[in-house]
């Protein structure tokens, strides 16, 4: 093999294994949380505080991606691969509390995973969620 080729030959393997490698961390399908997750139930009351609290902690940690409505257009939103949800769409509010709460504790690609915010304030986040209902 000449060297023009081997070249050749090399880019197109490096190539084909970055596309490979961004369809497997990208190209990720529907989200579902597991099974046991689903039937978790909120132990969280919700209160007028309760909600009040969690959309402060949604303003400092969710909107630039989620956007101030959390329809999913804050100003990084655009830069992502994958979109974020709309947390006002049924496809999310379709979702158990439980459901919703492992994505937001595990988080999945550009999505962070939130478990340093501590698991009062994660359920707190869900009531908040419940309320941007359509
Ligand atoms: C860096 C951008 C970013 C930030 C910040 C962020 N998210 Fe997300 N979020 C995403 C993306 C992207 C997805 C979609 C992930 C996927 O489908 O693989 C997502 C998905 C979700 C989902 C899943 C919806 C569903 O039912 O499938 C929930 C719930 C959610 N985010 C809540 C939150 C909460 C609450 C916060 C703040 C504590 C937050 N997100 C912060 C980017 C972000």
């Amino acid at each position: 093999m000449s060297a023009r080729w081997f070249g050749f030959t090399v880019g197109v393997v490096a190539a084909v294994a970055v596309l490979a490698l961004g369809a497997g961390v990208w190209a990720q399908g529907k989200w579902v949380a597991p099974p046991e997750a689903k039937n978790v139930k909120n132990p969280v009351a919700k209160s007028d505080k309760v909600v009040a609290d969690a959309k402060k902690i949604a303003a400092a940690n969710c909107v630039a991606c989620h956007g101030a409505k959390g329809v999913g257009d804050g100003p990084a939103a655009a830069a992502l691969p994958v979109k974020p949800a709309n947390w006002t769409a049924a496809a999310v509010q379709g979702e158990s509390d439980g459901e919703i709460f492992w994505k937001i504790s595990n988080g999945r690609g550009p999505m962070p995973p939130w478990k340093h915010l501590s698991e009062k304030d994660r359920w707190g986040l869900v009531h908040y969620i419940r309320t941007l209902k359509k």
